[in-house]
């Protein structure tokens, strides 16, 4: 209890000195709430009459038809009009994993969770099932789309089909989405089992093609993918962690075996520590961990070493701790929109920290140990930081708290709406609201942008797409994220 008193004393003497205790408490189910909304700016296709984001309307109604395949639905990934499949897999999958782990402390937004990942999956469904042995991973040329600025109901740039085939393989893309539609699988599976069964079978097929067809779709597709979503880390990655979302979601025990012998040469023992749209191996680590922990396979074991690994790495003061902060606490990856990194590690710290809480378990760091509440108090400084209380005073979610961005670089809250202006604004027309200096008319509500830089500065600046655009992957972990500290609005009393 006086241990418990003095902690909350601390913290409070803490904010006291960054002259934030009067923003003290956050209140985390309203970002909880946003954050899932901005799923709904990003939508492609017909939306449904009960669309909450009404500035958006109908758009790439016709994308498939030029291979006479229907591609329409999906997400845009960022402030483009492109649909990009590695990254926007990877958003399901992670959309789904926190539904999984902390849907259960959504109350109201759990179904509101669930329509953004099946908006997702829906997509990801027809792109895997479209044309035997192939999948479609991407809508539009980037090189295209990013020579215009237009709203999307108004885009008028080729909306060309690509995909990945035996002969063009592309086993990193087709793993992420083998990983997507296998977790979207299990959020599903009491809800909606027919459509969850539907997305296991689909699941299991693109795994089998991405593992038969073995390659890069950055070899494949190299001139519309790369530099774009270039899938630097290669397959391996990806194929392990498919692998290890099928073993979670259905019952077949040849995952588990392929995991026990592919583990090694796939990456089970490398330590890397930047989990991105990109680089699956030290989510597959923690997720593994489970496994490891529940039932004790010594086999897995090598998981739960390398996610202790990844956490020394992150807790400063421990043997193996080799992160950035920047000098307000925010930890600091790159410059190029590194609140992907801060959300997907807050997400994995707290998903590490329930799995050890739930099976017992600590974490070692050489010879000292790290209890799980230190995830938690790390994860919470990370969310606190994006909400809000930094050394800039502002919130790096669009519509939360008294001061956020006002200039994202995001073409349709940067446009006006539809309703306000009929009448369409050309691709060479838009620039001229890329480089005005007026807020966006359209609020992004719920958006995390690319956010600070290693001082902790940031500029509200349209064309700093590094630091002011939004991505469907920086929100997706921190719906999990939110979730856990709008469950436990008391965690540090
Ligand atoms: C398990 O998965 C393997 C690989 O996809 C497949 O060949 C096998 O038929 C599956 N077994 C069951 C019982 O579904």
């Amino acid at each position: 209890m006086i241990q418990k008193l003095s902690y909350s004393l601390l913290f409070c003497v803490f904010l006291l000195l960054n002259h934030h205790c009067a923003t003290a408490t956050l209140n985390y189910a309203d970002a909880l709430e946003k954050s899932i909304l901005f799923f709904e700016a990003q939508r492609s296709g017909q939306l449904p009459p009960n669309q909450r984001v009404t500035w958006r309307g109908n758009s790439g109604l016709s994308d498939g038809s030029s291979n006479q395949v229907d591609l329409v639905g999906g997400y845009y990934d960022a402030g483009d009009n492109v649909k990009f499949g590695l990254p926007m897999a990877f958003t399901t999958t992670m959309l789904a994993w926190s539904v999984i782990e902390f849907g259960n402390m959504m109350s109201g937004q759990l179904d509101n969770a669930r329509a953004a990942v099946r908006w997702g999956s829906d997509y990801l469904l027809k792109a895997a099932t479209a044309t035997p042995d192939s999948l479609y991973v991407q809508v539009a040329d980037p090189n295209q789309d990013h020579r215009c600025w237009e709203r999307p109901e108004d885009m008028d740039t080729p909306r060309n089909v690509y995909r990945v085939t035996a002969q063009n393989p592309g086993s990193d893309v087709a793993a992420e989405t083998a990983a997507a539609l296998a977790a979207a699988s299990i959020v599903f599976k009491d809800s909606d089992s027919a459509y969850s069964a539907k997305l296991l079978q689909a699941a299991t097929k693109v795994f089998d093609f991405a593992n038969r067809y073995r390659g890069s779709y950055s070899d494949s597709l190299n001139s519309v993918v790369c530099p774009f979503y270039c899938s630097y880390s290669g397959y391996h990655d990806e194929l392990l962690w498919g692998a290890s979302w099928l073993h979670h979601a259905s019952e077949n025990t040849s995952y588990m075996s392929y995991i026990q012998s592919n583990g090694h040469t796939l990456g089970a023992e490398d330590d890397d520590y930047s989990f991105s749209w990109d680089d699956k191996r030290v989510g597959t680590k923690v997720l593994l961990s489970k496994e490891f922990l529940q039932n004790r396979i010594d086999a897995l074991q090598v998981y739960k070493v390398h996610s202790d690994n990844y956490i020394c790495s992150l807790v400063p003061g421990s043997n193996g701790f080799q992160s950035h902060y920047t000098p307000g606490g925010l930890l600091f990856k790159g410059s190029d929109s590194n609140l992907q990194y801060v959300t997907s590690t807050t997400f994995l710290l707290l998903t590490y920290a329930k799995y050890l809480t739930t099976n017992g378990g600590s974490i070692s760091c050489g010879s000292t140990t790290v209890p799980a509440k230190d995830l938690i108090s790390l994860a919470k400084k990370q969310v606190d930081y994006i909400l809000g209380q930094n050394p800039a005073g502002t919130s790096y979610m669009v519509g939360f708290g008294n001061q956020y961005p006002l200039h994202v670089h995001h073409r349709g809250s940067s446009l006006p709406a539809l309703r306000d202006h009929p009448g369409r604004i050309s691709c060479n027309d838009g620039f001229q609201y890329l480089y005005s200096g007026s807020p966006n008319p359209n609020l992004l509500v719920g958006a995390i942008v690319g956010g600070p830089d290693s001082g902790d500065g940031f500029s509200d600046d349209r064309n700093n797409h590094r630091q002011t655009e939004p991505a469907t992957y920086i929100n997706a972990p921190f719906v999990g994220a939110l979730a856990f500290f709008a469950g436990n609005p008391n965690i540090w009393h």
